[in-house]
């Protein structure tokens, strides 16, 4: 969507048309959202500005045939290092010399899927933030192999989408998922002691802490799922990290398939 609006020709891909239909649609929503703020009293450059952007993005099932026009690929699939490096290994072979291969990936290591690949001095890590929309950052993620021309190029790609770029090593977590889960972590941790509940500390942080949302709440917008794939990624690979400690709560949530806003129910209810 923002690549999209911001004048680039993107194919989004999925597996399945049905999928793809959901998320043109999820798309369409939200940039009539952010059309009524950015166009509040132009209803028509607002009108035009949708079909612009719907213009430069087609959609496609087969990720192969389609990446031989690309640059840059983004790849923003399950988080599975297997899945992933499947995908890059197939991307690798059909993908012309010059492309930019780049995962939005939230805690794996970047250097991993960039040896699953013949182009490890062009491939690197493009880390966005749900609303992508609304969120300002990308971490740019460079790995010892990431050349200084690839690294810039996603720098000047972060800038060209309307985004303020930060650069990190490939690092667990990079900078912001590296404070943020252990954080959110530990307010799990408080409410399983039971010295607050949920609601208070959701209610302390935002008025204590001016942070936007709650931890609970920033949870279950994340996803439960994808919250503790990556505290299970990182316990594994520091077991006596006490802030990498999974919570049996989080692990009894997911297991219910209560994964937060996008399945009705998480820490709170939102049917
Ligand atoms: N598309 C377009 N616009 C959107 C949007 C979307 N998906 N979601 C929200 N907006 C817009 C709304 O239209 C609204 O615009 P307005 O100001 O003109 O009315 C504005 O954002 C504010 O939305 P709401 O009034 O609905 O609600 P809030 O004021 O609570 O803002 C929020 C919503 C922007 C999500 C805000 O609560 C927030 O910033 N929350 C924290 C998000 C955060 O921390 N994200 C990082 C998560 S970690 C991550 O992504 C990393 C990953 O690896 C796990």
């Amino acid at each position: 969507q923002v690549a999209a609006a911001s004048g680039h020709t993107v194919v989004l891909v999925d597996q399945s048309d049905e999928i793809l239909k959901k998320s043109t649609k999820g798309i369409e929503e939200s940039l009539k959202r952010v059309t009524k703020k950015k166009f509040a009293d132009q209803p028509e450059a607002g009108a035009e500005f949708i079909k612009k952007t719907l213009k430069n993005l087609t959609t496609s099932t087969d990720a192969a045939s389609v990446v031989h026009s690309t640059d840059l690929v983004i790849e923003a699939i399950v988080e599975n290092l297997e899945v992933k490096n499947k995908l890059f290994k197939t991307l690798d072979k059909f993908a012309p010399e010059h492309t930019i291969f780049a995962s939005n990936t939230s805690s794996l290591q970047i250097t991993k899927m960039a040896n699953a690949t013949t182009r490890q001095d062009r491939f690197g890590g493009l880390h966005f933030f749900n609303p992508v929309p609304m969120m300002k950052l990308v971490e740019v993620i460079k790995t010892p192999m990431t050349s200084q021309k690839t690294f810039e190029s996603l720098m000047d790609f972060s800038r060209a989408v309307g985004k303020s770029p930060v650069s990190c090593k490939d690092t667990p977590g990079f900078i912001v998922n590296r404070l943020l889960v252990p954080y959110m972590m530990e307010a799990v941790r408080l409410f399983e002691r039971g010295d607050a509940s949920k609601e208070d500390i959701d209610v302390a942080m935002k008025l204590g802490a001016g942070y936007p949302m709650g931890p609970f709440e920033l949870l279950d917008y994340v996803g439960l799922d994808t919250s503790k794939y990556i505290i299970d990624g990182w316990h594994s690979l520091e077991p006596n990290n006490p802030l990498f400690a999974p919570s049996p709560l989080l692990n009894k949530l997911v297991e219910e398939k209560k994964l937060g806003k996008k399945t009705g129910e998480g820490f709170y209810k939102y049917k």
